[in-house]
């Protein structure tokens, strides 16, 4: 686990490897690896963002906004039971629907500048409104147990190693088979 690694260095493809291996700190579910790498990404890349985990506050500001950002389930799938009507055309009883919850939570209607990860957004509006942890009654059971693991996961790591950064631009990062998840994720501190 990276939190038990040296504690300065520079960047090798052994300590690229620690990096990666720190996502079983909070499980691959609860983490919602492999999509948990893009938050990794997110906070790894952002100094101010960091800072804020390793702070006295406001951590959980920034958990929603990874989990906007970030969402594990990108779609959620339903079957209609009966004729919906919708501005752009009715659905049909027993017609499967997709909806994009990755869409949903990138909405510009909804949250301005909806690809920046903003933990300046209102907590509570945007809790309230990104669509990660689905809606209605088959919200996430595990929403509450998610949150404090990815808000104790981020916070351990900034406590424990404050200087850690991201070693390379986000541009340039090469992305593994799976979708969100980094080949290497080279770091330093
Ligand atoms: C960041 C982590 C997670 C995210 C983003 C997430 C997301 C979601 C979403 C979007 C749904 C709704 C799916 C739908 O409407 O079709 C869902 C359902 C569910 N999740 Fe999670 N989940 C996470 C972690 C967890 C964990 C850790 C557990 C269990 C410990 C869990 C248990 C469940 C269960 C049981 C349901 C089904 C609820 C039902 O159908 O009534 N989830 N999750």
């Amino acid at each position: 686990m990276l939190c038990n690694a040296p504690s300065r260095g520079c960047t090798s493809s052994n300590d690229s490897a620690s990096a990666t291996r720190f996502e079983p700190i909070h499980g691959p579910h609860a983490s919602g690896h492999p999509h948990s790498s893009g938050r990794h990404c997110t906070v790894l890349s952002d100094p101010d963002l960091y800072r804020l985990f390793g702070g006295p506050s406001g951590q959980s500001a920034a958990v929603e906004e990874l989990l906007r950002c970030h969402s594990v389930a990108l779609s959620s799938l339903r079957v209609a039971t009966e004729d919906v009507a919708l501005p752009s055309g009715t659905i049909r009883m027993g017609e499967a629907v997709l909806a994009s919850i990755e869409a949903a939570n990138h909405d510009a209607r909804v949250f301005s500048t909806p690809l920046n990860c903003l933990p300046s957004r209102d907590t509570e509006a945007s809790a309230k409104r990104h669509l990660a942890f689905g809606r209605g009654p088959h919200f996430c059971l595990g929403s509450h147990l998610s949150r404090l693991l990815i808000e104790a996961a981020f916070t351990c790591l900034a406590r424990a190693v404050p200087t850690l950064r991201l070693d390379i631009d986000l541009d340039d990062i090469k992305w593994g088979a799976l979708r969100r998840s980094p080949a290497t994720l080279p770091v330093s501190w």
